[in-house]
């Protein structure tokens, strides 16, 4: 049996000066992709796979982070007073539960590694999940829950994985393929941090979704900077990985990068043609203003 995984970590200490003026002011979390913060999608996305406790590794300027997690009794008695049912229904369901998260700050931004050691004392001594709440997933059954399928087979440590065009693996984690253990996972047998194209173990990139065992924290406390002269999480699991095992996930759904632009606009679209409620008049929108191109 394995532990249950119970907590998930969300770094969302960056200062996301790629989406400036956007975020002179507003965490960059809080950018919708359609009506919800991409913080929301992560969240959604561990409460699925049966997460409870959320911990968000924050920064200055991101208060509001915690009031979206949280009950707004003006908005709430407003809408209530104007019979709006379904949106309190709608900000009912995305509450969490009394208790059920947790804030504490990156003060330094030295890098996510140093972020995910920032949560130590909150996670404890027992696996846990990442999520980089830039990466929006877009899966059924979401990824974290394609992961913690994967974890009960296999325990160990899981990363979810892409296929990024070989010419772009500068721009992730990279992972060694070594032997499969189904179609959708396989022990991973090298992780390299921002490799140049001809150095790099795969095209299998470190899609931001990770299951890791408590020793994690250790390494990350002794850790030095590494690529980009941060303290990379990809550093330490390269070391945790001498003495446990690591199993890549091939993520089946897409992946969003909101970091970047056009990412965070696909993205946009694609959730948009998503949803009942705006796709019929979205797409003919859409499909006329392409056309015009
Ligand atoms: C981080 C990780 C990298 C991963 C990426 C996914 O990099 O260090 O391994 O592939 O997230 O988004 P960052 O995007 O913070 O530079």
């Amino acid at each position: 049996m394995t532990a249950p995984i119970r907590k998930a970590v969300f770094p969302v200490a960056g200062l996301g000066t790629r989406f400036l003026p956007a975020t002179k002011a507003m965490p960059k979390e809080m950018l919708t992709v359609v009506d919800r913060p991409l913080i929301q999608y992560a969240v959604d996305e561990a409460r699925e796979a049966g997460i409870e406790h959320l911990i968000f590794v924050t920064g200055r300027n991101k208060a509001v982070i915690e009031d979206h997690f949280d009950v707004q009794y003006e908005l709430e008695a407003t809408l209530s007073g104007r019979g709006k049912q379904e949106a309190l229904a709608l900000l009912a369901k995305d509450l969490p539960k009394p208790g059920s998260t947790s804030f504490t700050r990156q003060q330094v931004p030295l890098g996510l590694g140093h972020a995910v050691w920032c949560a130590r004392e909150l996670v404890g001594n027992e696996p846990f999940a990442v999520l980089l709440p830039d990466m929006v997933m877009k899966g059924e059954p979401g990824c974290l829950k394609q992961m913690v399928e994967v974890y009960k087979e296999t325990g160990g440590n899981i990363l979810a994985v892409g296929e990024c065009d070989p010419a772009e693996t500068y721009q992730y984690g990279i992972v060694g393929i070594g032997a499969e253990i189904d179609g959708s996972a396989f022990r991973i047998n090298a992780m390299v941090e921002k490799p140049k194209p001809e150095v790099a173990p795969s095209n299998l990139y470190i899609n931001g979704r990770y299951i890791l065992q408590p020793q994690i924290f250790d390494l990350l406390s002794k850790q030095e900077k590494g690529a980009g002269n941060e303290i990379q999480l990809t550093d330490a699991m390269l070391r945790l990985m001498d003495r446990q095992y690591f199993y890549g996930c091939r993520f089946a759904g897409d992946t969003y990068d909101c970091g970047n632009k056009v990412g965070f606009l696909t993205a946009n679209v694609a959730f948009a043609l998503d949803r009942p409620d705006i796709a019929g008049e979205f797409l003919p929108a859409l499909k006329a203003m392409v056309e015009g191109k």
